[in-house]
């Protein structure tokens, strides 16, 4: 049963009970259906509903959204909620999101835990709410407030939701509160249909707009949100109900939608293979190696997730730098309001940072983040392994260094593992935990575990030259700086993936990671690289002249005064001598062109990851490119994008471009397959 109902003297409780998240899908519409008559049938006085296990409702069971709506539709079923004479108390704790609020909405009274939320996420999965949230909670809580959750998305936690008038009371106990309104306090509630709707007001309207427009660029539902929510101030409830209800339908098979869905089950289908039954090694003391951006980062994400952490460096002056850049990363977080005072106290205490390596000797994981190079990680290795416990695992953050190569470094390659974090490591999401040849199961265990301690999105890969991630960035790069000696602008380039979603495009991130990195890499694969391939020199120049993005104040773009970025005809010129020098005629991409080069070089990259099982899956890629490297989460990922193209249309246009570099564009394999038997790329496993 999805809903139970439960009769005590002249109360009736209605439980939501469809675990794991009470997710809100036809068997619980439709128990929540029989309960209004269940309980207009019994007469009782009134009628408590709240969800089990500690959680009220997590909203629409999304799973069903791929398939065509079935009734009893939650907009009738919260409608007879709201016009039954007996009333309702919305008892709530955990969340209520999405549908979930929208009962809570459709109920004469609501009480929530201190500890609950209560939101309308229905943007992030590309949808606006679909059961009267937009037309309830204007008149509840006001525009500007509806506004806010609605559009961003954000749930708001029990004391805000108090405040703004959207709960009536906050208790421990919501359900005995519930239990508790005296029977006078209970008929004095006005339904919130009826409660009167709120002024138009374009001041607060376009403040809405401004605000999604920058930071939901290229996102559909939040500026639909905003149409319906305004539109619902000038027409009856029903009508307003009505024209949410057809929104949020087309919405719900939208392109953006099924991207957006994609991306919330891919994260969470992100963890340990089910046949991964090792156990994994208990941790609660971390060594962290290396005490710069990286290792600092590393250390304050493990206080932040309560081990006891030591970095070790290689002098007083390294230590002293160490506890400098986590003191500065806790008293960050501090100011931001994300700890207080004693948990910035304890954190304090469970860190540590010193020379000798004797003081980890009870730690059971060591993350390496020094100087990315072989030797340094080979010594760093072999110190490790006579200072840890033989069970420990030994784990190295290198980007682009091969894993197989620094185990070699000890005597029991087994124990080595790489786990690769994205600076900042204590934001970003992505973990890519790289298995090498020798990688034990206990060794990969431990990586999920920690991943998922870290609340990280854990992503296992295989060794090559920059996994997943840097590998596709490195095409990535490819492709645009082709792009531009051939006829672009590194600012044309930008503002192509802007359009496209990203956040900025690959020259102005470059100027913020810096372009020595780059360039040091490049350096390193020169023994290797396939003398046969085009060579796009212009970087090199850039860091010969000294443009090494923002810290030496220009890269592809200067920053006087170290403010913001402006175009530098200077880099304009590189790419017109070196194309000159080239003999290349340029020509004028179109931004629709520059978009397409450059995702199809990395699509097929991606395939060759997916082929040579570097990737576990494809969704595993677009798990990595969304929360690692900025591709719009609401494309689905890279992998989501490229069945949206179809695999036959990349091969066809590749095979033209093919004609232009047959080695640049070399089309994989696992493309061909895709396009002559017509399946998905995210359906494709490694050969
Ligand atoms: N529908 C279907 N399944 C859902 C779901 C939903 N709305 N929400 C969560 N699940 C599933 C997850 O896929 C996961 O399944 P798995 O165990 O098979 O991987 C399981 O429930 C547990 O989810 P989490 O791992 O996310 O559990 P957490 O405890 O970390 O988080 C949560 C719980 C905060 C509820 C989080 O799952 C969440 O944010 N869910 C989505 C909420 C949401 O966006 N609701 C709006 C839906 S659209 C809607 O309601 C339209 C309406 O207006 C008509």
């Amino acid at each position: 049963m999805s809903v139970t109902t439960r009769r005590e003297d002249n109360v009736g409780y209605v439980t939501i009970d469809s675990p794991p998240v009470n997710a809100i899908g036809r068997s619980v519409r439709t128990g929540l259906r029989d309960a209004v008559t269940w309980a207009e049938q019994s007469n009782l006085e009134r009628v408590i509903i709240s969800g089990a296990g500690g959680m009220f409702a997590a909203g629409a069971d999304t799973k069903e959204f791929d398939s065509d709506p079935v009734e009893p539709h939650l907009p009738d079923v919260l409608n007879a909620i709201d016009q039954s004479f007996i009333p309702w108390i919305a008892a709530i704790e955990g969340v209520a999101l999405g549908g979930g609020a929208e009962i809570a909405l459709a109920c004469d009274m609501r009480i929530m835990a201190p500890s609950a939320s209560i939101g309308f996420p229905e943007v992030t999965l590309g949808v606006i709410p679909g059961a009267g949230g937009t037309q309830r909670l204007p008149r509840l809580v006001g525009l500007a407030n509806a506004l806010d959750m609605i559009t961003l998305g954000k749930p708001v936690k029990a004391q805000l939701a108090l405040d703004i008038g959207l709960v009536h009371a906050v208790d421990e106990d919501p359900v005995y509160a519930a239990f508790m309104v005296n029977s006078e306090a209970l008929g004095s509630f006005v339904s919130v249909r009826d409660l009167p709707v709120p002024m138009l007001d374009a001041a607060i309207l376009n403040a809405a707009r401004e605000r999604i427009n920058s930071k939901s660029s290229g996102q559909i539902a939040p500026h639909k949100a905003l149409d319906i929510i305004e539109a619902g101030i000038g027409l009856p409830f029903l009508e307003g109900l009505d024209i949410e209800r057809k929104t949020f339908l087309t919405l719900r098979g939208s392109e953006q939608a099924k991207a957006l869905r994609h991306v919330f089950f891919a994260e969470r289908g992100a963890k340990a293979p089910a046949d991964l039954t090792a156990k994994p090694v208990e941790l609660a003391h971390v060594a962290v190696v290396g005490g710069g951006l990286m290792g600092s980062g590393i250390a304050y994400a493990l206080l932040n997730s309560g081990f006891r952490v030591t970095i070790l460096e290689t002098d007083d002056d390294g230590v002293e730098r160490a506890c400098t850049n986590v003191d500065t990363i806790i008293a960050a977080s501090l100011k931001r309001g994300l700890i207080d005072e004693a948990g910035s106290n304890e954190r304090r205490k469970r860190f540590a940072a010193t020379t000798n390596y004797n003081n980890v000797s009870d730690a059971t994981l060591a993350i390496e983040a020094a100087y990315e190079s072989m030797d340094v990680k080979r010594t760093v290795f072999a110190a490790l392994e006579q200072a840890l416990p033989a069970h420990a695992i030994l784990a190295s953050n290198t980007s682009y260094l091969d894993l197989n190569e620094i185990a070699r470094s000890v005597s029991d390659p087994s124990r080595v593992i790489g786990l690769h974090f994205f600076a900042p490591a204590h934001i970003m999401k992505l973990l890519e935990i790289v298995v090498g040849a020798h990688t034990s199961d206990t060794a990969l265990a431990t990586g999920f575990v920690l991943g998922k301690r870290l609340r990280k999105i854990p992503v296992a890969v295989g060794v090559c030259d920059g996994f997943v991630g840097n590998r596709i960035l490195a095409r990535y790069r490819e492709a645009a700086d082709t792009i531009f000696m051939d006829g672009s602008t590194p600012w044309d380039i930008d503002e192509a993936m802007v359009e496209f979603g990203y956040a900025m495009g690959p020259y102005a991130a470059q100027d913020l990671s810096g372009l020595d990195i780059a360039h040091a890499n490049r350096r390193r694969q020169d023994a290797t690289r396939d003398p046969a391939r085009r060579y796009i020199p212009i970087a090199d120049r850039m860091v010969e002249l000294g443009k090494l993005g923002r810290k030496t104040g220009a890269g592809w773009y200067r920053y006087p005064g170290g403010g913001g970025r402006v175009d530098d005809p200077i880099v304009a010129d590189l790419a017109l001598e070196e194309a000159h020098f080239a003999g290349i005629k340029r020509v004028d991409y179109s931004a629709d062109e520059i978009r397409e080069r450059v995702l199809l070089a990395m699509i097929n990259e991606a395939a060759d990851i997916l082929q040579e099982g570097i990737a576990r899956n494809a969704s595993d890629i677009d798990l990595v490119l969304v929360f690692g490297y900025g591709f719009p989460r609401w494309r689905g990922g890279l992998m989501h994008y490229a069945d949206t193209l179809g695999a036959k249309t990349i091969v066809a246009r590749l095979e033209e471009l093919c004609k232009e570099d047959p080695i640049a564009w070399k089309i994989s394999p696992l493309l061909q397959q895709c396009a002559a038997n017509g399946t998905l790329i995210s359906d494709a496993a490694p050969a």
